[in-house]
């Protein structure tokens, strides 16, 4: 439901009269709701434009729905800049419609994903398309407040952060708290609760834990239409504060290879054990081992990657 009703407010057509309805319906209940899937549309480009300045290549947009109207690949074409995309939603119809986008944009696949597992999106078929070892942009737009605290959306984070590259991204945004509107958010979430995919507002405050062992870049966690606005009519009218976004990195951080066991249930976890670039006898004590069982450098014969990674 919530990627077609996304399709419809943006002017798609790949809809049914119920996900039509669904979008009147959630405009009723919280008025700003279309305004707020387009200024989420909005923000998604100005990220995917800046991410492609930063010289990223590769994007793993999770929960991307239907990918049109200013989609990841369309902003990278409009940029002119080549990348490679992988989309996955958990979706089927979103998943097929991105697997027949017409004309075929190269370097464009599309995968059936549940990021309640991100495991289940950190598989093979993703990593054919995407090297692991080079920066990656994880796009996590409008898709996280679909996850009950229950799913644990902290150690989802930790997880994806743990699979990727220094100088990799995230970019995020996330259906916030509004104490002024919080009858209306309470009605748009009672219309969600009887889809696949509810809606869970979220305080500021919580986003902030979440994103936790990253680095957020500037200007920070902000309401989408305030983070690095540009001159179209979307976001400089996009004040309203009931979505916030950020984009943030993946801290520039890698352990020598034999603390990888130690690191693996943080890696899980979420949580971060050793400091950037440690040094021997911080690995040391970090493994509860002694100086000199902890060698200098990484195992030769093997380059460093993925699995020397800090999290
Ligand atoms: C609000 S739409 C956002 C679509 C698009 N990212 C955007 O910003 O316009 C949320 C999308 O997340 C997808 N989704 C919800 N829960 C998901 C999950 N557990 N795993 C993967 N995708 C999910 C939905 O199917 C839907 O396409």
């Amino acid at each position: 439901v919530a990627a077609r009703v996304v399709d419809h407010v943006l002017g798609g057509w790949h809809t049914f009269p119920a996900d039509r309805l669904f979008a009147e319906h959630a405009e009723l209940a919280c008025p700003g709701f279309i305004h707020d899937v387009r200024a989420n549309r909005d923000f998604g480009r100005r990220v995917v434009r800046w991410m492609a300045a930063q010289g990223v290549r590769q994007f793993l947009d999770v929960g991307c729905g239907l990918p049109m109207n200013g989609a990841t690949h369309e902003t990278l074409a409009h940029l002119g800049v080549p990348g490679r995309v992988v989309y996955v939603d958990r979706d089927p119809v979103a998943v097929a419609f991105a697997q027949n986008l017409r004309p075929t944009p190269p370097g464009v696949t599309a995968i059936c994903g549940d990021l309640r597992d991100p495991d289940s999106i950190l598989n093979n078929d993703v990593r054919d398309q995407l090297d692991f070892d080079q920066p990656i942009a994880v796009l996590l737009l409008g898709v996280l407040a679909h996850m009950a605290d229950s799913d644990h959306p902290d150690q989802i984070l930790g997880r994806l952060r743990c699979a990727l590259a220094p100088g990799s991204y995230l970019g995020l945004s996330h259906a916030v708290h509004q104490p002024l509107m919080r009858h209306e958010q309470r009605r748009l979430r009672l219309l969600y609760r009887v889809t696949p995919t509810p809606l869970h507002h979220r305080t500021e405050d919580k986003l902030l834990q979440l994103l936790s062992g990253w680095d957020l870049v500037a200007p920070g966690l902000v309401p989408i239409g305030r983070w690095r606005p540009d001159d179209r009519p979307m976001a400089a009218a996009g004040a309203l504060a009931s979505v916030a976004g950020a984009v943030a990195s993946v801290p520039e951080a890698r352990v020598i290879a034999s603390a990888r066991s130690a690191t693996t249930d943080a890696c899980r976890s979420g949580r971060r054990v050793l400091p950037i670039n440690p040094s021997r006898s911080e690995a040391a004590a970090s493994l509860g081992r002694d100086v000199s069982l902890v060698p200098s450098r990484p195992t030769p014969n093997r380059p460093p990657g993925r699995a020397d990674r800090a999290c």
